[in-house]
């Protein structure tokens, strides 16, 4: 865990690099090594010059990859390395698929992974909007109520609720509880007063989480269970939300989404607007 702040640092520089701000933090880091899943000596490899980190790679699940080499080492065949890696890993591990997720500035990465036949698949997208206007009330259908989190009762249908309306999306690994409790109620930075559940009488049927990120309402999860969708859940829970980060002096909201979703309309119709593209790029192995 000790490298955790080095990558997060890596990653940041080649955030600034690529799109001139910074999105990672490390509490991003430490939450996505802190799953159980994950095992540093098979699923990560780390380039140093001397004491400084200049390259980094780690493959989840066989499937999908974060590498990132530092702008002033690049044309020097780390990236190639770090990607034969991913590769190798992926086939020995069974995987079908390997790819990742690149910024549309990132042009370097792009022709490198065309070169090596890697297919452009979906585009995902950072919205923001300003909370500094008068916010719309949400409003949910008779019988619904929205409430914050209570950790004692509520995690595992969080959980099921996210999972099963997540594994609808095609090219999505399952994530097991333990996972999921990593990468959000057992983050560093986690505030349960800023989970919050869509309640159908006694049933959770759906749920949006948000991080303080410096200063930004960072909505990690959104998640209508089917039965309940087209009733203006979504709306509600990221008004909802959106209301309580400001009250808690936050100014803006982001979110990332993909194509595979279909819900960009949705962030759009709530005001937000698209800050960075990205697209993902896969080998078929
Ligand atoms: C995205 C999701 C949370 C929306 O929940 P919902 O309760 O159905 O949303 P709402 O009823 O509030 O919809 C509000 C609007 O968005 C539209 N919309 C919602 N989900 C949509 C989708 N998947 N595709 C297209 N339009 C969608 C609705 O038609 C509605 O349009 P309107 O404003 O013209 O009336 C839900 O579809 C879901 O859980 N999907 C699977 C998980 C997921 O993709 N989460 C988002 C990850 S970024």
């Amino acid at each position: 865990m000790s490298d955790a702040g080095f990558v997060t640092d890596l990653c940041a520089a080649c955030e600034l690099a690529a799109d001139g701000e910074v999105g990672i933090t490390a509490e991003d880091t430490i939450s996505e090594w802190s799953r159980p899943s994950f095992d540093p000596t098979r699923d990560l490899r780390l380039v140093f010059e001397s004491e400084r980190l200049i390259g980094y790679a780690e493959v989840h699940a066989a499937r999908k990859v974060w590498a990132y080499v530092h702008p002033a080492y690049r044309g020097r065949g780390i990236g190639t390395a770090l990607v034969d890696w991913t590769e190798r890993y992926a086939r020995a591990e069974g995987g079908r698929l390997v790819g990742q997720s690149i910024s549309e500035n990132e042009e370097d990465a792009r022709q490198l992974f065309l070169s090596r036949g890697y297919e452009p698949m979906w585009t995902s997208w950072i919205l923001e909007t300003r909370l500094d206007e008068v916010l719309p009330t949400p409003v949910l259908p008779e019988g619904m109520a929205i409430r914050t989190f209570d950790a004692g009762r509520d995690a595992r249908a969080v959980y099921r609720v996210v999972e099963d309306a997540f594994n609808e999306w095609p090219d999505r690994d399952p994530t097991s509880f333990e996972d999921w409790a990593a990468l959000t109620i057992l983050r560093p930075d986690f505030e349960p007063n800023l989970l919050f559940v869509v309640e159908d009488g006694n049933d959770i049927v759906g749920t949006a989480q948000c991080v303080d990120d410096r200063g930004t309402a960072w909505v990690h999860q959104l998640a209508v269970k089917a039965s309940h969708r087209g009733r203006g859940l979504g709306r509600a829970l990221l008004q909802h939300s959106f209301q309580q980060a400001k009250k808690r002096g936050l100014t803006l909201a982001g979110l990332s989404t993909d194509s595979r979703t279909g819900a960009l309309g949705l962030y759009e119709r709530v005001g937000m607007h698209i800050k960075r593209t990205y697209r993902h790029y896969a080998l078929t192995l």
